[in-house]
């Protein structure tokens, strides 16, 4: 597995604890986001063309971030006001590796329990544990869903640029898109309260 050097990534890892949610629940939620299995056929197809892109994607994310201050300290010392470098590098690993998980488009329990994962790293209950770090705390909620659109937005051009028809573009950036807002709606239920979410 080539992913098994990047410190911290732990998709399909048995000893992660399994979501609450069901196979059932993950359907329902699916079908509320119009995601079906057009969109899993499109995102295969997407991870073809965005697989040796995946630095140059996570440059405009990463600028980005970088260039809006109040997203930025999420990955700063709250003490020295200054980004943690180690920090930054570390995530944008994962981060890339998340890209093509994202266009694996593999949802199965494993999956699920991975996204609960990532929700508790953006929440107090996980973050900054996985890299040992001293940043800020916690995410805020409504930046974890608002920052669904220009991850979705900034994909774009990405699809663009290969050999697919305007019609496959539109279809693998609508898939993603979809994509991006199902994990972040399900990295949202650590921050609700039980039987809320
Ligand atoms: C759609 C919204 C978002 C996406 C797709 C996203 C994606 C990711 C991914 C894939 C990881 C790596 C998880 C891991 O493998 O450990 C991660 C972690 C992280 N993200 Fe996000 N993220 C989102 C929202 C945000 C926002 C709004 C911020 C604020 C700057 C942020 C900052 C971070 C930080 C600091 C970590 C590391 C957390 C830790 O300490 O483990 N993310 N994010």
């Amino acid at each position: 597995m080539p992913t098994a050097s990047i410190p911290g990534y732990r998709l399909g890892d048995p000893t992660l604890p399994p979501s609450p949610l069901t196979a059932n629940d993950l359907s329902a939620l699916k079908l509320s986001l119009l995601f079906g299995e057009a969109d899993v056929t499109a995102l295969r197809k997407a991870h073809n063309i965005v697989k040796d892109q995946i630095e140059a994607i996570l440059d405009v994310w990463y600028g980005f971030v970088g260039a809006t201050p109040h997203l930025l300290e999420y990955f700063c010392d709250p003490k020295t006001g200054q980004p943690v470098g180690a920090y930054l590098e570390a995530v944008r690993k994962r981060f890339g590796q998340w890209i093509l998980d994202t266009c694996s488009a593999n949802y199965d329990a494993a999956w699920l329990a991975w996204q609960e994962e990532i929700g508790r790293r953006h929440h107090r209950l996980g973050k900054n544990r996985t890299d040992g770090v001293a940043a800020a705390p916690h995410i805020a909620m409504r930046h974890v869903l608002a920052l669904v659109m220009p991850i979705s937005v900034t994909m774009k051009p990405f699809l663009s640029g290969k050999d697919a028809s305007a019609e496959e573009v539109e279809a693998m950036h609508a898939a993603w898109s979809k994509a991006v807002l199902l994990q972040a709606i399900l990295w949202c239920r650590p921050y609700t309260r039980e039987g809320d979410f």
